[in-house]
């Protein structure tokens, strides 16, 4: 495979496995088509015919409300006929490997498959064993890479921001184990964010994520401290193996986003995460259902998102 699979030798998207490594122009790309989509939802006819006749097969090895919805959204806005396989009825149940399942899948004459996962590197695997012409999108592998959260954040924050050049960003809660804080901190830095923040405790917040070029505070009041975005993540209790917290009220007491912490942000911050949200533990209930969340705009900002992926890895030739 070539250093950089999901594109073509023209630099053009072919398939969405990660963030890290696109360039800047092709981020910009996909949130500016996604932005020519976002009015979508308010018209009377909402489908264009940009992916009429092809085949979308939406592959959910884990469990999703939003990323599985708003991709089939997306695909039949589009004109696509979309396919979800039943994973707990498919013949995985009874041994056959993932990379068998897709073959047989691309003998049904698949042309994008949309695949969550929870071994990270999943969609590489398929993508390694898809003929040219099968395009496949990431929807969340392990721990790994979240791709659309990371692009539907990042039309969040500009819609919200306008400008990424001068933002402070702080990224709260359990970082190691989020594919979410991985893409997001990759989104960001590429966009030109001068100051990325990754808050919360040594067991869930490393210092080697210095490396990623993010400042690690450990106190919440430091990493909250005049920041422009708010984005809060959940504990990850899937991917955890154990003893790294006290427990979810602790947590709560040190890090979980309340109406005084989020005051030492500026006043104009806002207060995003990508769901699902667990009340009284990362944030407070009148955070999340206050002025300065803006939490169910990113689920509409998702679906012009997976639009935009869709429609532009389904024209891009190997
Ligand atoms: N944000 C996100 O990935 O949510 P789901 O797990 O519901 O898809």
């Amino acid at each position: 495979m070539s250093k950089h699979p999901q594109l073509n030798r023209h630099g053009e998207l072919r398939h969405l496995l990660t963030v890290e490594g696109l360039p800047r122009d092709v981020l910009l790309h996909i949130m500016d088509t996604a932005q020519g989509f976002m009015s979508f939802g308010d018209r009377e006819v909402k489908k264009v015919p940009l992916l009429r006749g092809k085949s979308v097969f939406n592959l959910f090895f884990e469990n999703s409300t939003r990323t599985r919805t708003t991709f089939e959204i997306a695909a039949k806005r589009l004109s696509a006929d979309i396919f979800n396989l039943d994973i707990q009825r498919s013949s995985t149940a009874k041994g056959e490997t993932l990379v068998d399942t897709i073959a047989n899948l691309e003998a049904m004459d698949a042309d994008i498959f949309v695949v969550r996962h929870s071994e990270s590197g999943a969609p590489f695997l398929i993508a390694q064993h898809s003929p040219d012409h099968v395009h496949v999108v990431n929807a969340g592998d392990g721990r790994h890479a979240h791709p659309t959260q990371g692009l539907l954040d990042m039309m969040t924050i500009r819609h919200y921001k306008r400008d990424f050049s001068a933002l402070r960003v702080a990224i709260v809660g359990d970082i190691v184990h989020s594919r979410v804080a991985r893409s997001d901190i990759h989104a960001l830095t590429t966009l030109g964010v001068p100051e990325v923040r990754v808050v919360g405790p040594k067991t869930l917040v490393p210092g080697d994520l210095r490396a990623m070029g993010v400042r690690v505070c450990h106190d919440i009041a430091e990493g909250l401290r005049d920041v422009d975005v708010v984005m809060m993540l959940r504990l990850q209790n899937e991917r955890m193996s154990g003893g790294l917290l006290p427990s979810a009220s602790e947590f709560h007491m040190m890090y979980g986003l309340t109406p005084e912490r989020l005051a030492l942000a500026r006043p104009d911050a806002i207060v995003m995460h990508p769901g699902p949200i667990n009340r009284g533990v990362e944030i407070d209930s009148s955070v999340a259902d206050g002025p300065s969340s803006v939490i169910l705009p990113q689920v509409r900002f998702g679906i012009a998102v997976r639009m935009a992926v869709l429609s532009i890895v389904a024209h891009t030739a190997a």
